[in-house]
């Protein structure tokens, strides 16, 4: 297979990241016989250093003409603090997910028997958690009309929906539903917004086109708080696009560590996939970033290519360096692993198609063990 990939590294931790994950695409493309293209693109602070713009037209025609894109991490601690900046890394990838209609983020929460200690939940609630959130990703309070006054003394945000905009991301959920374990909440505040009860009123008519799945309702608040208390019973979760933004990273403590999740974002034509964490400007540049958020997106990209089995070659890399300790300074603060020696951990594996085992050799080769 031949594909095109857009590479956009972003921010802080971004490109080391990233980098990983194309070294482990290249393993995999070596082992299966695949040939991947990779443009790089700017977007996000890195954008507005080199442009001044967030998204510059050149990165948007290069998404366009790609199969997929590989994204890093957006944002920078200098405009964080700065209420009044005019532009901000943040509206590069808000601008990028309307321009490709990317309206499902896709984001899988799993809990790795391996790391359930690390987990500020008891690991009898962490048992079968496996669950799947959409989050709507184009509409909502994100991109409705934003007001202040002229002397600043109020401001607004609108949050609208369209039928359309919650059919397209409720289908597909739907159709995920069918293919696991047929169950779908639809996570809203019903009781109180007039947008969630038109999401209840769309979600209870598509339901009727997929009879196998189980549907429940749920109030965000409610969702909040069943996340931790009894987190298997979810199996897909839908939701609009600030409810999913916010339960998510709420949800992405089951699996012990936010640098381990991966995402995928997808609309008409070419989808995004990037890990769930930000750009974590603290340890840009020192090499102790978690990669496997970054190569487990990879996975989904491989996914979407409907390489399966490769998919499944990144995922099986990644549980051996889990298992076997390979892991990086969030996952053991002591004994740890930079962020190019897990790099390099996973993509031996992938070309040795190995299933198992410690090979001293190359577990030394990077290592950045501290004792
Ligand atoms: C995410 C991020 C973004 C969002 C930010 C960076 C705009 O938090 O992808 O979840 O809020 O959607
Ligand atoms: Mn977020």
């Amino acid at each position: 297979m031949d594909k095109k990939i857009a590479v956009i590294l972003g921010d802080g931790i971004g490109p080391e990241v990233t980098r990983q994950s194309i070294k482990v695409l290249n393993a995999v493309a070596n082992r299966f016989g695949h040939i991947f293209h990779y443009s790089e693109a700017i977007m996000g602070a890195d954008a507005i250093d080199k442009t001044g713009n967030p998204l510059p037209d050149e990165t948007i025609t290069t998404c366009m003409n790609s199969d997929a894109i590989l994204f890093g991490a957006i944002g920078h601690p200098k405009y964080d603090n700065d209420p009044s900046a005019k532009v901000r890394p943040e509206q590069g990838l808000l601008k990028l997910r309307k321009e490709l209609q990317l309206f499902a983020n896709i984001r899988p929460v799993s809990a790795y028997p391996s790391l359930q200690h690390l987990s500020p939940l008891k690991t009898k609630q962490l048992a079968g958690v496996d669950f799947i959130i959409f989050r709507e990703l184009t509409g909502g309070i994100y991109f409705g009309k934003k007001e202040l006054s002229e002397d600043q003394s109020r401001a607004s945000d609108e949050c609208s929906y369209t039928r359309p905009e919650i059919e397209r991301v409720a289908h597909l959920a739907f159709q995920y539903a069918e293919k696991r374990k047929r169950k779908l909440t639809l996570v809203d505040k019903a009781n109180v917004l007039e947008t969630s009860r038109l999401w209840r009123k769309v979600v209870q008519e598509i339901a009727a086109q997929y009879k196998e799945v189980r549907v429940d309702y749920m109030f965000v608040d409610n969702a909040a708080m069943q996340i931790i208390l009894n987190p298997a019973q979810f199996d897909v979760v839908l939701t609009e696009n600030m409810f999913g933004d916010i339960i998510s990273d709420e949800a992405s403590v089951l699996s012990g560590s936010l640098g381990l999740l991966p995402s995928a974002s997808v609309g008409n034509k070419t989808a995004l996939f990037e890990p769930i964490h930000g750009s974590y400007p603290q340890a840009a540049g020192k090499d102790i970033a978690n990669p496997l958020g970054s190569i487990l997106s990879a996975a989904m990209l491989l996914d979407h290519f409907q390489l399966n089995e490769e998919a499944q070659a990144v995922r099986k890399a990644v549980d051996w360096t889990l298992a076997n300790g390979f892991v990086s300074k969030d996952i053991d603060p002591i004994n740890n692993y930079s962020t190019t020696a897990i790099g390099d951990l996973v993509c031996d594996h992938i070309e040795r198609n190995r299933d198992g085992g410690r090979r001293s050799s190359n577990a030394s080769l990077n290592q950045s063990t501290i004792i």
